[in-house]
């Protein structure tokens, strides 16, 4: 009995298969990939701002402390922005005409504040607070990255709900000595108190913190 199919046929039946496979693989690979990519979720993006504000001179350089500027942290869900006489307790006496520092002299004149752009921007209905994450031993690091090596800020961490429930699993080993709060450089050594020891100092692990309400109430 003669063939149905040549050779032939099947070989251009076997490529179009793989094709087709591979059209279902690309398209689902697109759907599922593309929103999770650092250029859709905006991830290590330097943001153009009004001033070209370097973290890297003014903290890693001039040694500020984050408290300085980012003056609620502790206290508030907010971090706090720096108010435009914040900057003019320096910029009244350095770099006092310079081109770059414009806006801000115009902010002081016109008692208006700077229009600093987001670069971290949770959507409305996540609750986030950061004083809770001060007090119980998480740096500024595990969610900003190292800002003191941004001579613009960018966004480190991709800040998604998997990224907040993996450490809301189990914190310990993220927690801090108090000291180490601010310090971007910060490493565990072997004097670091153990992540259990931690985890105890700051009473975490009371409850369980990957309940839905935590986050969306
Ligand atoms: C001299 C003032 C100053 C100091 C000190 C400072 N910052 Fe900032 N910070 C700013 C200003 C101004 C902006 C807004 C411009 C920008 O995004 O870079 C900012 C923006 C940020 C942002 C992005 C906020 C957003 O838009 O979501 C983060 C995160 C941040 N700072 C963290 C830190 C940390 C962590 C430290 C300490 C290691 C620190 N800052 C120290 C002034 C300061
Ligand atoms: C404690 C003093 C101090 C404060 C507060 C301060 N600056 Fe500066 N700033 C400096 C000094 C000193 C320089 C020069 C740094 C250099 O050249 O290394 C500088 C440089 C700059 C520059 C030039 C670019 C660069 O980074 O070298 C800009 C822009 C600037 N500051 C913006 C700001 C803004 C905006 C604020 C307020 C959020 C601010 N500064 C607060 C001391 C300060
Ligand atoms: C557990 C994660 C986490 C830690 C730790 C953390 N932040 Fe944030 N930070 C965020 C998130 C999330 C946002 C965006 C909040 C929003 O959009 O409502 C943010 C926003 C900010 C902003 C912008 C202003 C604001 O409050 O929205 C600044 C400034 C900032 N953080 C500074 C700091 C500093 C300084 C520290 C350390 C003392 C710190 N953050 C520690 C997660 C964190
Ligand atoms: C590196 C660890 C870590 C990351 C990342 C983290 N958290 Fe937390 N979070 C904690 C710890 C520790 C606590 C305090 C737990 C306790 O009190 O027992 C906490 C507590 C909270 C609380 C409870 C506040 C309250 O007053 O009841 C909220 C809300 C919260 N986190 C939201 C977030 C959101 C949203 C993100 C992601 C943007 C996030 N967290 C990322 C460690 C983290
Ligand atoms: C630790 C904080 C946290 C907890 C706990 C949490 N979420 Fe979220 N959730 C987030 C954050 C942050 C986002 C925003 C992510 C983004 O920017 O894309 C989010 C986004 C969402 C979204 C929007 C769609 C999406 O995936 O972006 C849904 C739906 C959602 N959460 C449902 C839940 C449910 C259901 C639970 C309980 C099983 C839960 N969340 C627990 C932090 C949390």
């Amino acid at each position: 009995m003669a063939a149905i199919f040549s050779p032939a046929a099947n070989l251009a039946a076997k490529l179009g298969l793989i094709g087709a496979a591979g059209l279902v693989l690309g398209g689902m690979s697109w759907w599922w990939l593309w929103p999770r990519t650092d250029y859709v979720r905006h991830n290590s993006w330097f943001v153009e701002q009004p001033v070209p504000f370097s973290h890297q001179h003014h903290v890693a350089g001039l040694g500020i402390d984050c408290r300085f500027c980012h003056t609620t942290v502790e206290t508030a869900g907010d971090a706090g922005m720096p108010p435009t006489y914040t900057c003019m307790t320096c910029h009244s006496q350095v770099w006092t005409n310079a081109a770059m520092l414009a806006p801000v002299r115009e902010s002081l004149a016109n008692n208006t504040p700077i229009p600093w752009r987001r670069v971290t921007d949770l959507p409305d209905y996540v609750y986030f607070n950061h004083k809770i994450h001060i007090a119980k031993g998480v740096g500024c690091e595990s969610c900003h990255g190292t800002m003191q090596d941004m001579p613009l800020s960018q966004k480190a961490r991709s800040l998604t709900m998997g990224f907040c429930l993996n450490c809301h699993r189990d914190p310990a080993p993220n927690l801090r000595p108090p000291e180490a709060i601010y310090d971007t450089d910060w490493q565990r050594t072997p004097d670091t108190p153990s992540p259990a020891a931690l985890a105890q100092q700051y009473h975490v692990g009371g409850r369980t913190l990957t309940d839905c309400s935590i986050c969306h109430r």
